[in-house]
């Protein structure tokens, strides 16, 4: 099974929490995709996202929670590759079956993310318009990997953390 990082960050020199995940992933053999990087100035290649997409089975997309969403590259990279024809609609089935983890951190801990927390919304429900995408697409969303509470993560909770990522996608 082909897995593959779909890595949303606008800053990742300055990125703490998901450059460690993203280095442990890579240096286990699992690509990664910055698409920041790729596109610095959000000309998303879409034929090219669709390629890589086909020979991948398990897509991964990891970014850190901005705003209780995702970062906006992120929205604009789906709004423009999960395209009709393709992705959905007629004949566009190209994305069925495939698997999906939301690879996500949150600087809050994960207390604030319950209903009697500070944030009132837990982060399933949050992450739920993003996995609404199962009904047009027939993506297959599996549990997602959360790190939360990331302001006052330790060295040695981020090493975790980095581990249970790589044990988690191989
Ligand atoms: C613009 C912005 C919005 C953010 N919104 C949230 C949020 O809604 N919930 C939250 O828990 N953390 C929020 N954070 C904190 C980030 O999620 C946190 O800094 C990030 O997950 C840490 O990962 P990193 O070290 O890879 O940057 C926000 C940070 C920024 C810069």
């Amino acid at each position: 099974m082909k897995t593959t990082i779909f890595l949303f960050h606008p800053d990742i020199k300055t990125s703490r929490v998901n450059r460690a995940l993203a280095s442990a992933a890579e240096k286990a053999g699992i690509e990664v995709r910055n698409l920041y990087t790729l596109y610095p100035d959000w000309k998303i290649d879409v034929t090219q996202e669709q390629n890589v997409l086909k020979d991948v089975d398990r897509i991964v997309f990891q970014f850190p929670m901005y705003w209780y969403s995702t970062p906006s590259l992120m929205k604009e990279w789906l709004d423009q590759v999960l395209a009709y024809g393709w992705a959905y609609g007629s004949n566009g089935n190209a994305l069925q079956g495939k698997k999906v983890i939301l690879a996500l951190s949150q600087g809050a801990a994960a207390e604030a993310y319950t209903k009697d927390g500070r944030y009132e919304v837990t982060t399933e429900e949050l992450l739920k318009p993003l996995e609404a995408m199962k009904y047009l697409t027939g993506l297959e969303f599996e549990e997602p990997f959360v790190v939360s509470g990331t302001m006052n993560l330790t060295e040695s909770e981020l090493k975790k953390a980095a581990h249970d990522y790589v044990s988690r996608l191989q």
